[in-house]
């Protein structure tokens, strides 16, 4: 049975990558999960954000020990404060360098690096080939600004992903990937004019952490961190409605939590699936038995690779296209009766 599949310009000898997340975070975790069957993996992203942060942290405990502004010694000189948030920035890279570089000596399979930053595209640039510098085999933009800012027009927000993604493409040698939220106004639209970019593949869709409240102690805490099997819909619809209509590869993320989701999204069309949450509660090796459940349908259904199948049941294959589009619960639709209603 022939697993393999391609993303990116890259063969992966099966479709089930590890998303960007904790799981993927140290060497050891990435030997892991080839070892127990990963395609490829997504390195935990970089975050330009945790430099802010560092910083802002360091800032309030130097005040605090020494009362005034402080200083630190860099590169053997007294420099100003200031100079501080170069300092972290240019540690956080290189452990993130050596993450790449160790991982790529250690696994056979793809390693693909992560980054997500500020708005700036002199950042997201200067970011980007660092870690192609390192020997990632792919790199995935993470980008979300959230809807939050009410002082640009959605217009002002949106050209920032075109920009960064343009640029970061046409600069790389190696291929891109962007990976998006579905908090766009026009999220098809948006999606196709995103894969004519030149970007080599869309990760539909991130997931965020999301604030909960906690009711007896009135405390908002971390809520809902990991998905569950229901959330495999959103991504679902829309790689299938999106599979003909793009100039880029497909892969789909949330919600696939066995090996019949990751059945599903490539009959929607999706290249590959990268998976998070299931592998946090079931464990690495949980990969074997979604591989195994892959198998062992395209045995039943003699399939006897991905692309005999992949794409079948997108919305351009569809004997009933509409049912993609349908969101109303009603009565009937598509001459069936909805049951549930
Ligand atoms: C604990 C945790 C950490 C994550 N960290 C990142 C990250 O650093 N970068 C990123 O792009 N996505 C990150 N993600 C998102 C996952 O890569 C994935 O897209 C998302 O969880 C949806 O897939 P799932 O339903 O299989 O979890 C994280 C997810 C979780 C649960």
């Amino acid at each position: 049975m022939d697993l393999s599949t391609h993303y990116l310009g890259l063969e992966l000898k099966n479709p089930i990558i590890v998303g960007s997340s904790g799981l993927t975070g140290s060497v050891e975790k990435v030997i892991q999960a080839e070892h127990h069957g990963a395609g490829a993996v997504v390195l935990k992203s970089i975050f330009e954000e945790e430099v802010a942060l560092a910083y802002a942290e360091f800032m309030k405990t130097a005040k605090s020990v020494a009362g005034e502004t402080p200083y630190f010694d860099y590169d053997g000189r007294r420099s100003p404060i200031e100079y501080y948030d170069y300092v972290i920035r240019e540690e956080n890279l290189k452990k993130y360098v050596s993450l790449i570089e160790a991982s790529k000596k250690a696994v056979s399979i793809p390693v693909m690096a992560s980054i997500n930053c500020f708005l700036g595209s002199v950042e997201w640039m200067s970011y980007a080939r660092h870690l192609e510098a390192a020997g990632a085999d792919a790199l995935e933009l993470n980008m979300f600004f959230p809807p939050t800012d009410f002082t640009k027009t959605r217009a002002d927000k949106e050209s920032i992903y075109f920009k960064v993604t343009e640029e970061v493409t046409k600069n790389l040698s190696i291929p891109t990937a962007l990976k998006i939220s579905h908090y766009f106004t026009d999220l098809g639209p948006m999606i196709q004019r995103l894969s004519r970019t030149g970007i080599g593949g869309l990760v539909l869709f991130n997931r965020y952490f999301s604030p909960d409240i906690d009711i007896d102690r009135l405390e908002v805490t971390n809520g809902f961190v990991f998905s569950t099997p229901s959330d495999l819909a959103m991504s679902l619809r829309w790689i299938a409605i999106m599979a003909e209509k793009v100039d880029c590869d497909l892969v789909a993320s949330t919600g696939i939590h066995d090996g019949a989701a990751v059945i599903k999204q490539l009959l929607a069309g999706a290249s590959a699936v990268q998976v998070a949450s299931c592998l946090y509660k079931n464990g690495l090796a949980y990969l074997e038995e979604m591989l195994g459940g892959l198998e062992r349908w395209m045995t039943e259904n003699r399939f006897m690779g991905i692309n005999s199948f992949k794409g079948k049941m997108s919305q351009a294959k569809s004997t009933d296209p509409s049912v993609y589009e349908r969101v109303q619960f009603m009565k009937y639709y598509g001459g069936r009766k909805n049951v549930a209603v």
